[in-house]
């Protein structure tokens, strides 16, 4: 099995080359073929940030979105095998002085350097258990070198290799909406708990959120949840609240409380800069989950009739997606869950079996090389990678390692205070909320 990487430089080199039907529909952006530093470029003589190639790529950026310098033109320049020697050579003279995570959906290339593999909530974790290091390397997205930098010492320093790689998901619910609506919700609800010492609304944060929100959580009586305890988190917030207010991801609310036996109608969505957030406060009065309107691109993609397509292409296939899927997807597949929970189901099955799974490419393609005994394919045949994830180039890897090596901090994600103190009150909630 070829790298998501690779694939894409040769399904681009078709398409220049031949001019194929099939090979113009095999990658979503024939710019993802180019160095991520090429897009920092662009972006830079457009004079705006956004998202890049890749499943995210239509998202609009924030204007806050972190910028990333030019990359020294020598890691822009060397081989493949060069930055692979050079992020060894850093590694080794670096020892236990480093810790390297890297994301289930980051690029083969690099999660071959990572200490730790995983998803959001165990590397989260991974980030504890080593007290130790001087410096933590997140492979992954912004919030989630947030998250390590509020769970680990103050003296440790929590780098994310390329700055723009952020969440285009995370960045659909900022502080000030939210804070809006909440002001809004209080003005209708009141904040006196009911009869039961259940107060009118908790705030309940997915992990893909800015720790300013992770904070407002903290400390407005919420809580932080993940794709692997979105169930969990939401019985201790119906415990305590009348009715949830879930951000950013529609879909991971929906697909939660839905499972729990919250009906659709008491689920409204809550579009920001809209009157109500474009419902209404008899329909806001009667919900049980008020859904903020956030989604992730790439999990977008999936549609029912991919799922068709699997099943009648696969008599028997086991269809298995994330919970950032919409309903209908969720609700068309045999099993939904983390990226965790697909990796163990895969792990688990014990006759050679047919998988078709909704998520990100460059896991589905690495489980499919270490499961041969099965046949795994990613129900989107478009190879799409997450735009901000792909953007960890193990040239930037090197960069911030040989930085290290040099005594030199690059890229280092800093909460401020007093946010990483609420936020970590929501972030030990979930910890302590876990089944
Ligand atoms: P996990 O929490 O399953 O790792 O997912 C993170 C993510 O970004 C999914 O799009
Ligand atoms: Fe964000 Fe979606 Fe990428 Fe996950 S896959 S980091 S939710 S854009």
């Amino acid at each position: 099995m070829t790298s998501v990487a690779t694939a894409i430089s040769l399904i681009t080199r078709d398409e220049a080359e031949h001019r194929t039907a099939e090979g113009a529909a095999s990658t979503c952006s024939s710019d993802l073929a180019q160095g991520p530093w090429e897009f920092d470029a662009a972006e830079a003589l457009r004079g705006m940030p956004a998202y890049g190639p890749g499943a995210s790529s239509a998202d609009v950026a924030p204007a806050s979105t972190p910028r990333q310098g030019q990359l020294p033109q020598e890691y822009k320049d060397a081989s493949e095998d060069e930055l692979h020697a050079r992020i060894r050579a850093a590694k080794e003279t670096l020892g236990d002085r480093v810790v390297v995570l890297g994301h289930f959906y980051q690029r083969d290339e690099v999660v071959e350097h990572a200490d730790f593999v995983g998803d959001s909530f165990q590397l989260a974790n991974a980030a504890l258990t080593r007290p130790d290091a001087e410096a933590i390397v997140f492979c992954g997205v912004h919030f989630m070198a947030e998250t390590a930098d509020i769970l680990s010492r103050d003296d440790q320093a929590v780098i994310l290799p390329n700055l723009a790689a952020g969440c285009s998901m995370a960045d659909m619910a900022d502080i000030d909406s939210v804070q809006q609506c909440w002001d809004q919700l209080e003005e209708l609800f009141g904040t006196e708990p009911d009869a039961d010492g259940r107060v009118p609304v908790i705030p309940v944060t997915y992990m893909n959120s800015s720790a300013a929100l992770k904070g407002f959580c903290g400390e407005h009586g919420g809580i932080v949840c993940t794709s692997s305890n979105a169930a969990t988190v939401l019985e201790w917030a119906f415990e305590r609240g009348q009715r949830v207010l879930f951000f950013p991801d529609q879909h991971l609310g929906r697909n939660t409380a839905k499972a729990m036996g919250v009906p659709l109608e008491q689920m409204p969505m809550w579009s920001p800069r809209k009157p109500w957030g474009g419902t209404d406060p008899e329909t806001l009065r009667d919900s049980r989950v008020i859904l903020w309107h956030g989604f992730c691109s790439v999990h977008r993609r999936f549609n029912v009739a991919q799922i068709e397509k699997a099943r009648a292409d696969y008599p028997g296939v086991r269809v298995i997606v994330h919970p950032e899927c919409p309903m209908e997807v969720v609700d068309a597949a045999d099993e939904y869950g983390s990226t965790d929970y697909i990796r163990k189901a895969i792990a688990a099955a014990t006759e050679p079996t047919v998988f078709a799974i909704g998520t990100e490419v460059n896991l589905v393609n690495r489980l499919a090389a270490e499961y041969p005994q099965h046949t795994i394919f990613c129900l989107d045949p478009v190879i799409c990678p997450c735009s901000t994830m792909y953007r960890i180039h193990p040239g930037y890897l090197a960069w911030v390692l040989e930085g290290l090596v040099g005594g030199e901090v690059r890229n280092r994600i800093e909460v401020a205070a007093d946010v990483a103190d609420t936020a970590r009150v929501a972030l030990e909630r979930m910890l302590a909320a876990r089944p």
